[in-house]
């Protein structure tokens, strides 16, 4: 029966079709941060970015070092969109090249407001990539400079993505069938 209980979901990506795209994203990110002069620092986007952050990093070439951040939004109750801090980074990222790890990109209300707060303390530099990236319905001020897939409109699940905190640990992506849509 698997562990839907009878739903009718999609595999969007194995874990095969992510391996690969993650160690072609580690090979292209490493290649363009590789004359840093110290080692990147990610940020990983909690918690959803946990597994890609994981699996990206030991599959660079080039030395990094991680942080992590945690924020909630409301966009799903409210069409202005709010962003709270709930967990801050601890790094000093002044003049250091820095990478924010997402799982995805949904309206990118919080991308948006991660560029902004990180921008306001004079990074090296700062890339986002992004493992999934709803194009069509993001709102982005600025497009991601890495993105694993671009899909559509659905709900997924798997590889960090959550339903109700449920689905996480799954190794592949999922996604919830047109008609059947758990937001
Ligand atoms: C999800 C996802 C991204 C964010 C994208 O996180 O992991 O972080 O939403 O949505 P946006 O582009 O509309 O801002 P969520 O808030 O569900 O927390 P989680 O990572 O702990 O699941
Ligand atoms: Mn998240
Ligand atoms: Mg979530």
């Amino acid at each position: 029966e698997g562990p839907f209980q009878g739903q009718k979901l999609d595999c969007l990506f194995s874990e095969q079709e992510i391996q690969a795209r993650v160690k072609e994203l580690a090979d292209q990110i490493s290649h363009d941060l590789e004359n840093a002069k110290k080692p990147p620092i990610l940020v990983g986007v909690l918690n959803g970015s946990l597994f890609f952050m994981a699996d990206l990093m030991r599959a660079m070439s080039i030395e990094t070092e991680m942080d992590f951040i945690k924020i909630s939004s409301y966009h799903h109750t409210s069409s202005t969109g709010t962003v709270r801090l709930v967990k801050d980074i601890s790094a000093q990222i002044t003049d250091r090249d820095v990478l924010i790890v997402e799982d995805i990109v949904d309206t990118g209300l919080s991308i948006n407001f991660l560029r902004n707060r990180m921008l306001s303390n004079a990074p090296h530099s700062l890339r986002v990539v992004t493992f999934l990236y709803k194009k069509e319905v993001s709102q982005l001020k600025k497009e991601p400079e890495y993105i694993g897939f671009v899909i559509p409109n659905r709900f997924v699940v798997g590889y960090g993505l959550d339903l109700d905190q449920k689905y996480r640990t799954l190794r592949d992506i999922y996604a919830f069938a047109p008609d059947n849509k758990q937001e």
